[in-house]
């Protein structure tokens, strides 16, 4: 091969491979450092089933799963509480809806692994011995259902909203409910079922 000045910047081919040869023996000296480095950052989890411990309508529910399972499906496919349905699956439609230490989450936005230690309630620890919850038994009084596959969400969005506003407002009730969907359009009836609610207890 010729050690001829081949390049515009009068770099010679035999020259310009031991300098590149020079360059792979740093990075692999200087790979380990950097591995070292990234060690000593955050700790990593899985990407196999870890321990997760959930506290969820106050029972403790220890599962293996692996870090990226969300809310819902720790649940729904490990705990088989399958009552909040999975709509759109991206936070849109609200039939997920749980709370999580009172608050409103779309359980297919939530990451199970980060709700450890929170208090968790999904529609299936509503009904107590054998009684619907007030709001569960007002959609049934004031039909506020068709299909129902929104219903769960609905309910616990309408929990979450009465527990914390006793005696809603009309503007309440609908901000309170503004992250769920009714396809089947039952909106007016699922108004009348939260309006005719009182006397919810916090949860
Ligand atoms: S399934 Fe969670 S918001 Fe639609
Ligand atoms: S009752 Fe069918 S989507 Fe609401």
């Amino acid at each position: 091969m010729s050690d001829k000045d081949d390049r515009p910047g009068g770099v010679s081919r035999r020259n310009f491979l031991k300098s590149t040869g020079v360059a792979g023996v740093a990075a692999t000296i200087i790979a380990p450092a950097a591995g070292l480095a990234a060690q000593s950052g955050p700790k990593t989890l899985g990407p196999g089933e870890v321990p997760v411990r959930l506290n969820v309508n106050g029972r403790q529910l220890d599962l293996m799963i692996e870090p990226r399972v969300t809310l819902l499906d720790a649940l729904r496919m490990r705990a088989d509480l399958t009552g909040n349905k999975r709509g759109c699956d991206r936070g849109a439609c609200g039939a997920c809806t749980m709370l999580v230490d009172g608050r409103t989450v779309y359980a297919c936005s939530t990451l199970a692994i980060d709700v450890q230690g929170k208090t968790i309630r999904n529609v299936d620890g509503l009904a107590r011995d054998g009684q619907l919850h007030p709001v569960q038994q007002a959609f049934c009084d004031k039909d506020a259902l068709m299909c129902g596959f929104c219903t769960p969400g609905f309910v616990m969005a309408s929990v979450g909203l009465l527990e914390k506003h006793p005696n809603p407002t009309p503007e309440q009730i609908k901000k309170g409910l503004d992250g769920n969907i009714c396809r089947c359009g039952t909106f007016t009836r699922i108004f009348e079922a939260v309006s005719s609610v009182k006397g919810v207890q916090r949860g």
